[in-house]
C-alpha cells in the first residue's frame, strides 16, 4: 500500500478536487492569521500551474451540519483569491462563463446543484471554492452518497489538509474511495518533518510543553516520552501536576478531570521531567502590585500562577541549549497578556537560535503558532506544524484517517 505523491506526479489538465486545511480564525468578516493559507499556497500554485481546474472544499470552525453565516468560508476564499491575484466572484448557481481565471466562491447547496459538466466547462486556471464543507451533515457524518457526489466533480483528488487529517470525513476521507488520490506538498512536509523527530530523532531530544490541557497532549507524551531525553514542563500542565502531588496551586486554571494522567506521567516519566522551579503569581485582578515571583510550594489559595519565573527559564534554557532535537507544544504561560509572556518569548526566541543548524526544531498548536509569530521566530524554526491536534495525533504515533485513505 503506497502513497501518491503531487510533487513526483504529473498531473496536467485535469479537474482536480482539492482538500486543503484552511482552518483560520476569522472575525467579523476578516481572516485573523493566514498562516494556513500561505502554506497550502505551493500546492495550490503547482497545480494552476499545470494548467489544472481546480475545486477547493474545505471547512471552517464547527457549525455542526447547519449554515451559519458566522461560519463562512467568504473571508477565506477572499484571502486566497487575493493571493492568487485572481478576481472574486461569488455565485449559488451557475459558474459565470470567462475568459479569465477567476476565483469562484460556490455558495449553493452541492447536493442539489453544480454538476460535473458546469465544472468541466470552465477555463483552465480557475479556482471554485466550495462553501464550508461542515455546513452539510453528511460531511462529518463520514455519508458515502455525499462523498460519490462530491467526488463526481473531479477528475483527481489531492488531500493537502493535515490539520484535519485525523477526523475521518467526507471531504477528508471519503472522496479518496472514489478518485486517483495523491498526498499533497504541504502534507508531505508535514510526514517529512514529523517524521524526523519520530524516526531519525538526533539526541538530546528535548520535548518542551505547557499550556492547559493535558488530556490533549498526553498521547503524544506519552510516546515522545520515551525517547525523549528530557520532558520540560510549564503552564497548567504543570500547575496540574503540582495539584496532583498536593501542592498548592490556588486559582490557578487546570484540567482538574486530568489529576490520574497528570500523576501517571509523573510517575512513568520521573527521571526525565523538568518542573518549574520557580512561578509568576498574581491576584486574580492580576494587578500589578500583586504580581510576585515564588517557589511553587508558596503559591497562595488566592493567587494565580501565570508564567515560569526566572530560574525555571534558566534551567529549561540549559536542557535547550543542549538538544540536538526539539518539539515544543503549548506556551508556559498566560503569553496573551504582558509581563506573563516572559518565560514564552524568551524560550521560544532561545529554541528558534538552536533551529535549522544547531538542532532540529519541530513546533505547533495553535497558540504556540502565536507566540512564535509573536517572538518572531517563524523563520529559525525547522518546521512550525499547521496542525494541532493533528500534529499531537500524529506524534503520538497513531495513524491519521485522512493519510491512511490515501494508501492505496
Ligand atoms: C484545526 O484547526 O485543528 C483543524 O482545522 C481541525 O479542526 P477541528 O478540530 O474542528 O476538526
Amino acid at each position: 500500500m503506497t502513497i501518491k505523491y503531487l510533487r513526483t506526479s504529473s498531473i496536467k489538465n485535469k479537474t482536480v478536487l482539492l482538500r486543503p486545511d484552511l482552518n483560520c480564525p476569522v472575525e467579523d468578516g476578516k481572516v485573523m492569521d493566514d498562516f494556513r493559507i500561505e502554506e497550502s499556497l505551493a500546492t495550490i500554485e503547482l497545480l494552476l500551474q499545470n494548467k489544472n481546474k481546480l475545486i477547493i472544499c474545505g471547512h471552517l470552525g464547527r457549525p455542526k451540519g447547519q449554515w451559519k453565516q458566522e461560519f463562512s468560508f467568504k473571508p477565506v476564499a477572499k484571502k486566497l483569491a487575493e493571493k492568487l491575484h485572481l478576481d472574486f466572484v461569488a455565485t449559488d448557481h451557475k459558474i459565470p462563463d470567462s475568459k479569465y481565471p477567476h476565483l469562484v466562491f460556490y455558495t449553493g447547496d452541492l447536493r442539489e446543484s453544480l454538476h460535473r459538466t458546469q465544472v468541466q466547462s470552465i477555463p483552465e486556471k480557475h479556482v471554485v471554492f466550495l462553501e464550508n464543507m461542515r455546513f452539510y451533515k453528511e460531511e462529518e457524518d463520514s455519508d458515502d452518497a455525499f462523498a460519490k457526489k462530491l467526488a463526481g466533480l473531479a477528475e483527481v483528488y489531492v488531500n493537502d489538509a493535515f490539520g484535519v487529517d485525523h477526523h475521518a470525513a467526507v471531504s477528508v476521507t471519503g472522496v479518496a474511495k472514489y478518485l486517483p488520490s495523491y498526498c499533497g506538498l504541504l502534507l508531505e512536509k508535514e510526514i517529512k518533518c514529523l517524521d524526523e523527530v519520530l524516526k531519525t530523532t538526533k539526541h538530546p531530544f528535548v520535548v518542551m510543553t505547557g499550556g492547559i490541557k493535558l488530556s490533549e497532549k498526553i498521547g503524544a507524551l506519552e510516546n515522545l516520552g520515551k525517547k525523549a531525553d528530557k520532558i520540560l514542563v510549564g503552564g497548567g500542565v504543570a500547575n496540574l501536576i503540582f495539584k496532583s502531588k498536593g501542592m498548592e496551586v490556588g486559582l490557578s486554571k487546570i484540567e482538574e478531570g486530568e489529576m490520574r494522567t497528570a500523576f501517571q506521567i509523573t510517575k512513568n516519566f520521573k527521571d526525565k521531567l523538568v518542573l518549574p522551579v520557580d512561578v509568576v503569581v498574581a491576584n486574580p485582578k492580576m494587578e500589578k502590585d500583586s504580581i510576585r515571583v515564588c517557589s511553587p510550594h508558596e503559591v497562595g489559595k488566592k493567587e494565580i500562577i501565570l508564567d515560569a519565573g526566572p530560574k525555571t527559564i534558566l534551567l529549561f534554557a540549559k536542557e535547550l541549549k543542549l538538544a540536538k532535537s526539539i518539539v515544543w507544544s503549548g506556551p508556559l504561560g498566560l503569553f496573551e497578556k504582558k509581563p506573563f509572556d516572559t518565560a514564552t518569548t524568551a524560550l521560544c526566541r532561545l529554541i528558534g537560535g538552536r533551529g535549522k543548524g544547531f538542532a532540529y526544531v519541530v513546533a505547533g498548536g495553535g497558540d504556540t503558532v502565536d507566540a512564535i509569530r509573536k517572538a518572531h521566530q517563524f523563520k529559525h524554526i525547522d518546521h512550525v506544524s499547521t496542525g494541532g491536534g493533528a500534529m499531537l495525533e500524529y506524534l503520538a504515533g497513531k495513524k491519521l484517517p485522512g493519510i491512511e485513505a490515501l494508501k492505496k
